[in-house]
Parts: structure tokens; sequence; C-alpha cells
């Protein structure tokens, strides 16, 4: 469907920056990508490129400002914290139905491909209820879980893929449209390989491509990440 949600195994993981590598990707390819941030917390309006919405913008090729941001990333919050803290600490709360509506329209839009980037990890609380899965099975989008080679990856890994199992496997209809891929984002100076993670990994994920991004060569990587979401040519 060349619209996919991004999401990760927590905060910090390379959600952003996997996504701009994809943009950058498409856009070399000929294609017209959309990227969405729906909720950012820690914006600080005086460095809006700083963020990850900025980011995004800038890798679209398109200007960080106040439109373009209230047009990809309208719950914008100061505060360094998860989303339903960032939201209380401006007395605001995300209204969960307007954010699923937000998505929606995104993915009604002709525009692909479509990365909607989504908020910490799969577990990341948005309000009293609901989490970031439940917004990845509300968009109705198939994701992309990210995750590094840090050690302890492969539980973290794990599970958040079970998380995501539970909701979307269950055959409800409306149920989520699964995992697309596992983005294994190498972890800088970490004391696992990249490869042996990502051997590990495919002996518990049955069915769902593993891409590894190599730090000094991500390009074959993101390329093949590239393929697997927006297959057809131009
Ligand atoms: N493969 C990579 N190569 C170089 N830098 C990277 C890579 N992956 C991540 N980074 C850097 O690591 C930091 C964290 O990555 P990023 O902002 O993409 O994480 P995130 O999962 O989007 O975080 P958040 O939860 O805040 O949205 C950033 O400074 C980013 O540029
Ligand atoms: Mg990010």
């Amino acid at each position: 469907m060349e619209a996919h949600f991004i999401t990760g195994t927590g905060t910090d993981i390379g959600k952003t920056w996997l996504a701009c590598a994809l943009l950058r990707h498409w856009l070399a390819e000929g294609r017209r990508p959309a990227a969405l941030k729906p909720v950012l917390s820690g914006f600080d309006p005086l460095q809006p490129q700083a963020s990850d919405a900025g980011a995004l913008l800038a890798a679209l090729g398109r200007e960080v400002s106040s439109a373009e941001l209230d047009a990809i990333a309208p719950w914008r919050f100061a505060a360094s914290l998860s989303p339903d803290m960032a939201a209380a600490r401006e007395g605001r709360r995300i209204d969960f139905v307007e954010l699923v509506d937000f998505s929606r329209r995104a993915v009604a839009a002709p525009q692909r491909p479509l990365l909607i980037e989504g908020v910490g990890g799969v577990m990341a609380p948005l309000d009293e209820t609901h989490t970031v899965r439940d917004w990845i099975v509300a968009s109705g989008l198939p994701c992309v879980l990210v995750t590094g080679s840090y050690l302890g990856s492969l539980s973290h890994a794990l599970t958040a893929l079970e998380a995501l199992a539970r909701v979307m496997r269950s055959g409800i209809p409306g149920d989520g449209a699964g995992v697309a891929a596992i983005a294994v984002n190498e972890t800088p100076g970490s004391t696992v390989a990249l490869d042996a993670t990502l051997e590990a990994l495919s002996r518990h994920v049955a069915g769902i491509p593993l891409v590894a991004i190599a730090r000094d060569s991500p390009q074959a990587g993101v390329a093949r990440l590239a393929g697997l979401l927006c297959p057809e040519a131009v």
C-alpha cells in the first residue's frame, strides 16, 4: 500500500533518521513521498529545524515554517517527556480520535510513499488509555519496527513484536496490518555485532523481512528497505 507507520523499540532508536533516509532515497528515484510526525515532544519553537518534523521537512525539501509544521506535526509539546506527560504539562491532552482522524486523512490522500512516524516506542502512552500501539492499529497501516544492535536489543525487539502480535494477528477485522519489516539500526560502539544481532533475531522472527542498517555504509540497507516498502517501478 506504500504507506507505513514507523515505530520502534523505544525513543532515540533511529526512526527519524531512517525515515529521512527513506524519503531522500525515494526523492532521488523521482518519487514524491510524504511524511508526518503528528505527535512531537521536546519541541523548541526557537529551533524548529532541530525537531523530528524539521528533519522530515528538510529531507522532503520543504520549508521548516509554522504552516508546514502545523501540516505534519500538529501536536507539538515543549517537554521531553512521554506524550501524555508532555501534554499534561501544558494543561492539554491528545485527543486520540482526532489523532486517528488526522492520520487516516493522510492515508486517504493520494500522495505516496507515505511514512507516519510514531513517538517513542510501541507502548508509549498517548493518554490515560491509549498507547502508540492503538494508534498503529487504528491507522490501518503496516508498520516498520526500528530496533538497535546494543546488548539487550533482542529482548526489546521481541517484546515489541509480541506486543504488536497481540493486537495484529487476532483475526478481528480492523486489526492492524502487520509488521512489514524490522530495521536493525546499528548501535555505535555496541559489544554485539550487527550481523550477529540479525542472525539471532531471524531465529525468533518468522516471515518478517529483517534489514540491517550499518552505520558506516547505511545505503544498502536503506535501499533494500525502500524497495520493500515501495516495490513498484516509477
Ligand atoms: N544510522 C544512523 N546513522 C547516523 N546517525 C543516526 C543513525 N540512526 C540514528 N542516528 C542519530 O541518532 C539520534 C537518534 O535518532 P532519531 O532521532 O532518528 O531517533 P528516534 O527514534 O526518531 O527518536 P524519537 O523517539 O525522539 O523520535 C539522532 O541524532 C540521529 O541522527
Ligand atoms: Mg524521531
